[in-house]
């Protein structure tokens, strides 16, 4: 199937490794431009570039903290420059600490807010000029699978992935009308570093691996090009019909109905 991206300009942040640089991978294959943002500039160069001789497609790299409104500003409309276009945007950002609710105090609930939430509203403000005057746009946020069912220790995600699904909600009803549309991906186990490194240190990893993996319908924990093949279909022609809504790539492992 032919996606229609090669005429396409994506825009994908925290993208040096993990979801972020799968997606940006799935969306480079299918021909988009591409523009990745994160904050190691040595680790975001190394990325660029191995994305860009995988697929043989042009790569654009700035390092940015989403959590920092200035840098992400100027990182949009620098990436916005390039071509003179932003056709889709990637909203994802590192994962806030786990910890139990009585764990965290003010400070860590506002940089939650900054990097999970904050950052999302601010990115797809600044992308909604190019995509109006394209007279379409593909916004897609990554979140997680505790916006379906929670997951212990996970109090700051899920608070901040639930305003980004009631965002995104918002979103896909004002901006329809662009021709815009906004979903959301939620993860449930993904092999990533993030993954990694919450496996217990005292047991061998793979067989950390294989027991996660129990608990989950498909006996098997997520790849990266799993997850990152639903955001290039999002962002396709194909998609275009596809507006608010939030999908599980997830093994089947949430049991929640709706
Ligand atoms: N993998 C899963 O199974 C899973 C499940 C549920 C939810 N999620 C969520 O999905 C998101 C991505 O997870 P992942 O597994 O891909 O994580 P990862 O492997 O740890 O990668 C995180 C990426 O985000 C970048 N990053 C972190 N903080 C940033 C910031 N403030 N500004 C810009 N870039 C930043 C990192 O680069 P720098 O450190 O250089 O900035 C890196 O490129 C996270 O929010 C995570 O909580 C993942």
């Amino acid at each position: 199937m032919n996606l229609g991206l090669d005429q396409k300009v994506a825009v994908v942040l925290a993208a040096s490794k993990g979801l972020g640089k799968a997606s940006a991978m799935a969306l480079s294959a299918e021909g988009a431009k591409v523009i990745i943002g994160s904050r190691n500039a040595a680790e975001l160069n190394e990325a660029a570039e191995d994305i860009s001789s995988k697929t043989g497609n042009e790569v654009s790299c700035f390092p940015v903290d989403v959590s920092n409104s200035e840098q992400l500003t100027s990182f949009i409309n620098g990436a916005g420059s390039i071509y003179g276009r932003i056709d889709i945007l990637v909203n994802n950002a590192g994962g806030p600490p786990f910890g139990k609710f009585e764990s965290f105090d003010d400070t860590q609930w506002q940089q939650a807010y900054e990097q999970n939430l904050l950052s999302f509203v601010r990115t797809s403000r600044l992308v909604l000029p190019f995509m109006k005057k394209a007279g379409s746009g593909r916004i897609i946020n990554i979140v997680s699978g505790s916006v379906k069912s929670v997951l212990t220790n996970s109090v700051l995600s899920t608070a901040m992935r639930m305003g980004v699904v009631g965002t995104a909600k918002m979103l896909a009803d004002e901006l329809g009308v662009y021709g815009i549309t906004v979903n959301n991906i939620a993860p449930g186990l993904i092999l990533t570093d993030r993954i990694r490194h919450t496996l217990p240190q005292d047991v061998d990893p793979e067989e950390a691996i294989k027991e996660k993996a129990k608990s989950i319908p498909l006996k098997r924990i997520g790849k990266p090009e799993e997850f990152a093949a639903l955001v290039a279909f999002l962002s396709s022609a194909q998609a275009a019909y596809i507006s608010g809504t939030t999908i599980q790539v997830d093994g089947g492992a949430s049991r929640a109905i709706f």
